[in-house]
């Protein structure tokens, strides 16, 4: 059998610099981090996921790295790190870091070096043009908050591309030099015993600036093997989950035959489940999950509801994101960035709701594939809009009610971003001190269906098939795996409604509760009507055996 730790596992996104303040300066570092791994694998997550956390200008939330090779100082030591992986794996959790390799930032001593001197071997580190070149304004990443993709340095006295900010210059990924630097950044981390990385803009990391924006796909295909090879040849269990954000059917290259990518977030599936949540309706959940090519055994699905960007919605049409915004996001001035996304956490997208929160995980655990959990969601953390760009939704995590949420004891204006103060999401009522006390509370639910989930080993590893229903807000789909079979039904409308499965043939008599929105009436005998309260869920096992 195939030993893919991935495929089961259920990971947590964190920020170090926002997650747990041990030394009382205002910024959340390792040691902090360290004294939170009990709550943490209270949770029942499997694999931290850490945003990078290397020297930074911080220009960019730590994505405009500066070295490579070790933590930012607010953050703590290469010892502080390694202690934190320790006590992780103690507890049975696995770390993979960000790695940002499409750019690194203008304050790194490879592109210092690069610009001082035409003929230093830096200089083709990066990506440069004398003339100016005509796509400038060509492929944007952030339009309104980035002017250009190509800036012209005085020192250099040519122009270099970015992608992304002026401040994040374009690594040359097709320099065989630079690749070297980056197998050795890659072997490091490994070194340190992370089990792999998430791949920052893996569909940027070459192109071919001077013919235009005209992605030279093949030559980034291969280069995504290499770093699979070298990473796979280094530590085999070790995994790539990539960002990438393409349309359906340029897809499957990122997976190749299982010879690249182990993991890609599902940013197909992630717009769509927003549209079927504003319209109530199955339909784009289910047209996303067919539209997606068929993946080789060894590649997985990363599902997630919200993450630390902006929720973008660029696959959709300007008329589904209005129904998007008319339900979930009305305020297109304050709520709205990069003319394609929400800048907001989920809960206050659905105002609180704990039913329509739990509905959304409910999905995020049992859609095919394996959940990212961001830090803060496990208890429906708010957000605050007055903050600037991406900011709104990562402010410091609410571990109580004491100053500044429990996150930091340093003044309040010294902190890295404020915690979230007023009204509904205030840190003085949500928190984890107090959902810990109340079992109610959506961090208790969390616990209760990450255990679940992680019992129904099929939601992740097996083969899914969706059953029809005579009901369109209801989207019910089943899993098997092995001589398992699990089926999970979601009521996405707020009515209340009975619907009739059409279950396979062969899938037995009973089918066992695991987990609901309320305690139901257990299922009769052959009967397959499932009741359903408005926005609620049911898992089931099929058969006769409860695990
Ligand atoms: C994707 C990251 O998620 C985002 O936060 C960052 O700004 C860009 N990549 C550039 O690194």
């Amino acid at each position: 059998m195939l030993d893919l730790w991935y495929k089961n596992a259920v990971l947590y996104c964190i920020d170090v610099e926002t997650y747990m303040d041990a030394n009382g300066d205002g910024v959340g570092d390792f040691e902090g981090l360290t004294q939170r791994l009990d709550y943490i694998a209270g949770l029942g997550i499997t694999c931290i996921w850490l945003m990078p956390f290397y020297p930074t200008p911080n220009k960019d939330n730590g994505y405009d790295v500066m070295d490579y090779y070790n933590v930012d100082p607010r953050l703590g030591t290469l010892g502080d790190f390694v202690e934190f992986t320790r006590q992780a794996y103690e507890r049975g959790i696995r770390i993979i870091v960000d790695l940002v390799i499409n750019h690194t930032s203008d304050q790194h001593p490879w592109f210092q070096a690069a610009c001082k001197d035409e003929n230093s071997k830096y200089r083709n580190y990066y990506v440069w043009s004398k003339e100016k070149p005509e796509d400038i304004e060509e492929g944007i990443v952030f339009p309104g908050f980035q002017k250009s993709t190509w800036t012209y340095n005085e020192e250099a006295g040519a122009y270099y591309a970015h992608r992304f900010y002026d401040h994040q210059a374009d690594l040359n990924l097709t320099n065989p030099q630079v690749r070297q630097e980056i197998q050795k950044v890659i072997g490091f981390w490994l070194a340190l015993g992370v089990s792999g990385f998430r791949l920052d803009a893996a569909q940027f990391l070459i192109e071919i600036r001077e013919n235009k924006t005209q992605f030279n796909v093949d030559s980034l295909y291969i280069y995504l093997k290499e770093i699979r090879d070298f990473l796979s040849w280094r530590r085999g269990d070790a995994i790539l989950l990539a960002e990438v954000n393409v349309s359906v059917d340029e897809l499957l290259p990122y997976f190749g035959n299982g010879d690249k990518m182990q993991m890609l977030f599902n940013f197909i599936v992630n717009q769509h489940l927003f549209l079927a949540l504003a319209q109530e309706k199955a339909a784009p959940l289910v047209e996303a999950l067919k539209s997606l090519p068929n993946i080789p055994e060894i590649g997985q699905w990363a599902n997630f509801i919200r993450n630390h960007d902006e929720l973008t919605l660029d696959k959709l049409s300007d008329a589904q994101q209005d129904e998007i915004a008319a339900a979930l996001a009305p305020d297109r001035e304050q709520m709205w960035i990069f003319d394609r996304g929400i800048r907001r956490r989920f809960a206050p997208m659905v105002d609180g709701d704990p039913r329509r929160l739990r509905l959304a995980y409910s999905l995020m655990l049992t859609l095919p594939g394996t959940p990212v959990i961001n830090y803060g969601e496990e208890l429906g953390m708010g957000d605050d809009l007055s903050l600037e760009e991406r900011n709104p939704a990562r402010t410091p995590m609410q571990w109580s009610s004491e100053a500044n949420a429990g996150f930091s004891t340093a003044p309040p204006e010294q902190l890295v971003l404020p915690v979230v103060k007023e009204g509904k999401y205030s840190y003085k009522h949500l928190n984890v001190l107090e959902q810990r006390r109340d079992p109610k509370s959506l961090l208790n639910w969390m616990e209760r269906a990450i255990r679940m989930r992680k019992e129904c080993p099929e939601f992740g590893w097996g083969k899914y098939q969706i059953i029809s229903t005579d009901n369109p807000c209801i989207f019910a789909h089943r899993c098997e795996w092995h001589s398992g079979v699990v089926i999970a039904v979601h009521n996405l409308a707020r009515e209340a409604c009975t619907v009739t499965l059409e279950l396979e043939e062969g899938d037995g008599e009973r089918l066992i509760d695991l987990l609901g929105d309320q305690p139901y009436e257990a299922i009769d005998g052959t009967s397959h009507n499932i009741q359903l309260e408005g926005y609620g869920y049911r898992w089931f096992r099929v058969g006769c055996q409860h695990l």
